[in-house]
């Protein structure tokens, strides 16, 4: 069972591989949001972007960036992904809020 290390948080948490990285984050009562998007957000359909988060390690163990992720995260690092549009696949690090 893949692992996420929530680096800021000090938090690992074991997923089933294919979950959704946000909806795992939201119910181990991880915060990925800003404020902003804590007040709104779109609810994981990849259409406000606030849901941003940094892949320290491990990329190559989720699942590709998505045609929605390369146009909201064009002027971002590689290493940005949206949580609600990655899939786990095997253990990563990750930075929420970068
Ligand atoms: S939750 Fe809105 S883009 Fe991810």
């Amino acid at each position: 069972m893949p692992t996420l290390t929530f680096v800021n948080e000090g938090q690992e948490i074991f997923v089933s591989r294919g979950n959704n990285l946000r909806q795992e984050a939201l119910d181990n009562s991880i915060s990925i949001y800003k404020l902003k998007g804590k007040l709104m957000n779109c609810g994981g359909y990849g259409q406000c972007g606030t849901c941003v988060i940094e892949v320290v390690e491990g990329m190559s163990n989720l699942s590709p960036r998505t045609e929605v992720e390369d146009r909201k995260l064009q002027r971002k690092p590689d290493s940005y992904r949206l949580a609600c549009q990655t899939l786990v696949q095997g253990n990563a690090s990750i930075k929420t809020k970068p």
